[in-house]
């Protein structure tokens, strides 16, 4: 396992996992925030680093976390913390498994429900009525869910299932992530009313002044 919230926790690294919190918080302090997603407009530009680095500084804090693995196409979060892919969420949808598969990670306080098995329509799967329920469940038994979904310009997930959550973190990359793209992606999610919580900024240059976060 290599988060450097869990190998290096007293680095600056972490210490913007941390930021990137406890502005989340400050965020929505009258409407806190219990379910997240996290997105970004194209592939590889850092969801799945920043959702999990996040989801541990939260259950570092003595929150009870749970990140659910909503990248049906490239889900890797069970690779990251050396647990199972299956049973996950998809074999919750499909009925295949009653209880929710959850599975306890390294991390005290930190659970995860992985993708389950690769679906031919992730984005139905997301958009199905049972998801709500699934949501619901999960509420009930954390007190902030974390959604690792996929990029919002490849697909309708990332909309689909930001819809259902309080609000949408779109993580971006420093000289990668193209402006028009970033703007697209802000429109797409706009229009699913999804609310857009704010960004984060992956790979900045060091000194450059640039914080992790921005509002
Ligand atoms: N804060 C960061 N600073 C520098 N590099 C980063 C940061 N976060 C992620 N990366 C790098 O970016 C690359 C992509 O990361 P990651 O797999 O988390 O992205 P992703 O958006 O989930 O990709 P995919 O679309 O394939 O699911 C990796 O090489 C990772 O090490
Ligand atoms: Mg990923």
């Amino acid at each position: 396992m290599t988060l450097v919230t869990i190998t290096d926790p007293r680095s600056p690294a972490s210490e913007a996992y941390r930021t990137l919190r406890t502005n989340l918080s400050f965020y929505s302090l009258d409407k806190p925030l219990h379910t997240l997603v996290v997105t970004s407009p194209s592939a590889g530009e850092g969801k799945s680093t920043t959702i999990a680095n996040l989801a541990v500084t939260y259950a570092q804090s003595g929150r009870r976390t749970i990140l659910v693995d909503c990248d049906l196409r490239r889900p890797d979060l069970h690779e990251l913390f050396d647990l199972d892919m299956t049973p996950g969420l998809t074999n919750l949808v499909m009925e295949e498994v009653s209880e929710l598969p959850l599975q306890k990670t390294a991390i005290d306080n930190l659970w995860l429900l992985s993708s389950g098995t690769k679906p031919p329509n992730p984005a139905d799967m997301l958009g199905a009525a049972r998801m709500d329920h699934i949501i619901e469940q999960l509420v009930e038994r954390a007190d902030i869910v974390l959604f690792d979904a996929p990029p919002v310009l490849a697909a309708a997930d990332a909309a689909i299932l930001g819809a259902k959550a309080d609000g949408v973190l779109l993580v971006i990359q420093a000289g990668m992530t193209r402006r028009d793209h970033s703007e697209r992606a802000r429109e797409r999610l706009e229009k699913a009313r999804v609310r857009i919580v704010g960004a984060a900024l992956t790979n900045a240059p060091k000194d450059s002044g640039i914080g992790e976060y921005y509002g």
